[in-house]
């Protein structure tokens, strides 16, 4: 699986405009419920669907994709509020370090580490979080038709669910679907959207 800047753009183009994923609103939810709003990482922000409505709804955003035209079109969003508080990086999340963050979400894009880089990624992620903190995001299970490609990480959902063990899972959905991707490409899709607190 390539990260190479520019594998993406067709499907930035395809999703432009879509709404935010169900696992950053069941995130912001609890976080509502709690009347906290904070700081955020959007690991593989693309062009902002997520990192959107993190920014209307107060919060600070650093959104990090290897796609520099991802980003920019984030950057230029016609909807983006004003005195938005956005910070964009162009890294692969695989490297970059980011500060201590209320929330880490990342949609549809985590898989995308190859494994042997997960366990330090993931760490990664753990320790960023301030106390109370949640991840949002997806991670693909082994019966997804992508498993075994180069540079991707898949989960059986033990495993997956092992990765919040000492956590507090507030949301774990296993899916299973045969659908077309926002590419026009037939899949088996097989993943878990999971929010939890830390
Ligand atoms: C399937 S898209 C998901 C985009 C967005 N989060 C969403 O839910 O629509 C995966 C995103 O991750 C980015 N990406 C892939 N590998 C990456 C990496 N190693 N570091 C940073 N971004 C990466 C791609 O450029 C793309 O924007």
């Amino acid at each position: 699986m390539t990260t190479d800047s520019g594998h993406f753009r067709p499907y930035h183009e395809a999703v432009a405009g879509r709404p935010p994923r169900p696992t950053l609103l069941r995130a912001l939810a609890a976080f509502d419920a709690e009347d906290r709003v904070g700081f955020a990482v959007d690991l593989g922000a693309g062009e902002g669907r997520d990192a959107i409505v993190l920014l209307q709804r107060g919060w600070s955003v650093l959104a990090i994709d290897s796609d520099t035209t991802a980003l920019a079109r984030l950057r230029t969003r016609s909807d983006l509020p004003e005195g938005a508080r956005l910070v964009t990086l162009e890294a692969s999340f695989v490297d970059a370090a980011w500060p201590a963050a209320d929330l880490v979400n990342s949609s549809f894009a985590l898989p995308l580490c190859p494994p042997d880089r997960f366990p330090a990624l993931w760490a990664r992620i753990g320790e960023s979080l301030r106390p109370g903190g949640r991840f949002a995001g997806q991670l693909y299970g082994e019966r997804d038709s992508w498993a075994g490609r180069p540079g991707l990480t898949v989960h059986t959902r033990g495993a997956a669910r092992a990765l919040f063990a000492g956590w507090t899972i507030e949301m774990f959905e296993e899916e299973e679907t045969d659908a077309v991707t926002p590419r026009g490409e037939a899949k088996h899709w097989h993943i878990f959207h999971v929010v939890a607190r830390r």
